[in-house]
């Protein structure tokens, strides 16, 4: 037997409708925002990621998945959304249409080649969202206030805000020279990724799993004391509009993120529902000024977030949180003999196409059984055809809610479980 790749998974016809459920939520929400699809690729040239994301992050330095096509390209399976996003923004010159700033949001498959872990897949779904080509707080604050507004609206509670501004690109090499004189004279007290951060991007040592607890990390310099008088404003109003729509939010100032692109604004949500595991973070995002220009793109800015539809799944389950969706049959039709079948096969195709969910036996089985069938794809309605049914043209409709019989003509069928229904 092949089994299946690690870190991925099947998702079962039990568990497709609360997808389906989440992602349509999804895509609701960002549409109430004015933000509209945009599909890119599953694999990119593999430089759009070592120069977007960056060549000293988790992501280029271990988890692409890279290989070399047949006409001798690299190529990568995207690990994220922004960069493909902002390739598409610069190579379809989205900078010249009108409506700025353009607001997008897709979803799919990104792939990761991570430690498989509760929570943590190498294929896995995000839902994203990308504002480009405007450089506004109160874009930030919009954005944020939509992953609040997702989360909130499929009832979770055990939520928990964090946002930092990184600053410029200006005030963060200021912050980058004091890290380093900070952390330089005992980094060999260091993991050994931390050792390659020192030279490659410090501020990624402040979040480091590993050395979290370390005591310099605890005392290390605090970015908003780099953060030059623009950043520092820029935040301010960020923070202002959150206060203003009543966000609540906490600043973390070791918040920096594993994406090298970020600048200002970086946020992320977590959930501190019990039993959600030992991966909390639901969704992060943020600004990337430099971004654009990095890919030889224009002088425009942007910010966004994405969220991986697996965690939201667990922090629903850690939360208690059932969906509720409809997949129930309307109606399920029993035959007694081979005519009433073959009459029950017209009859469906009729259904079917006026709009109703409908169904019958294909097992030959004993009207016990059917019966039985009709109650695991858990049927509204259910009606036996035999020879009388056929030749009187009536059937008892039967509700398998209140056991209610009700006479009907075959001929009014559709109408009357189309009134039933809705
Ligand atoms: P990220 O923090 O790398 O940011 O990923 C965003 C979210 O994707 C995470 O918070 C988590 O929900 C989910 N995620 C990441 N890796 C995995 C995994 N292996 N398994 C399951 N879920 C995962 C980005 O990707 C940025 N592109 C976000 C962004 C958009 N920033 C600006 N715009």
């Amino acid at each position: 037997m092949i089994n299946i790749a690690k870190g991925t998974q099947d998702l079962l016809p039990e568990v497709t409708s609360d997808w389906q459920y989440v992602e349509n939520k999804l895509r609701e929400i960002a549409q109430n925002y004015n933000y509209k699809e945009i599909r890119t690729p599953i694999f990119e040239h593999t430089e759009l990621f070592t120069r977007g994301v960056g060549g000293s992050t988790d992501i280029v330095q271990k988890e692409m998945y890279t290989f070399t096509d047949k006409g001798d390209r690299s190529i990568t399976l995207r690990p994220e959304g922004t960069a493909p996003v902002v390739r598409s923004y610069i190579e379809n010159k989205m900078h010249g249409y009108a409506n700025q700033p353009i607001k997008l949001f897709y979803e799919g498959p990104m792939f990761r080649y991570e430690r498989k872990q509760k929570g943590r897949y190498r294929q896995f779904v995000q839902f994203g969202v990308e504002a480009i080509g405007a450089e506004d707080p109160a874009i930030d604050a919009e954005i944020i206030a939509m992953v609040m507004d997702i989360y909130q609206s499929f009832g979770l509670k055990k939520l928990k805000l964090y946002i930092n501004s990184i600053g410029d690109i200006d005030s963060r090499s200021e912050y980058n020279k004091a890290l380093v004189e900070h952390f330089k004279p005992s980094i060999e007290e260091f993991c050994s990724d931390c050792q390659q951060r020192i030279d490659t991007n410090p501020m990624r040592i402040l979040d480091c799993k590993k050395d979290r607890e370390h005591r310099l990390v605890k005392s290390a310099p605090r970015i908003y004391d780099y953060l030059n008088d623009d950043s520092k404003q820029y935040f301010e109003q960020v923070k202002l509009y959150l206060d203003q729509l009543g966000i609540d939010y906490e600043v973390d100032t070791n918040l920096v993120r594993g994406l090298d692109y970020y600048t200002h604004t970086a946020f992320e949500v977590m959930s501190d529902a019990e039993g959600f595991g030992a991966i909390t973070t639901l969704c992060g995002g943020g600004r990337y000024n430099g971004l654009l220009e990095m890919l030889d793109g224009p002088n425009e800015t942007g910010i966004g977030f994405a969220l991986s539809i697996e965690r939201l799944l667990l922090a629903l389950e850690a939360e208690g949180i059932e969906i509720e969706h409809d997949d129930a049959l309307d109606l399920f039709i029993a035959t007694l003999d081979e005519d009433s079948k073959q009459y029950a096969v017209q009859l469906l195709h009729r259904l079917r196409k006026a709009g109703v969910k409908a169904d019958t036996d294909y097992k030959s089985r004993k009207l016990k059984g059917q019966m039985k069938q009709a109650d695991r794809e858990r049927a509204k309605y259910t009606i036996v055809l035999g020879e009388n049914e056929i030749k009187n043209q009536q059937v008892k409709l039967k509700d398998m809610n209140d056991g209610g019989e009700h006479v009907i003509e075959l001929s009014s069928l559709t109408d009357e479980l189309k009134e039933r229904l809705s």
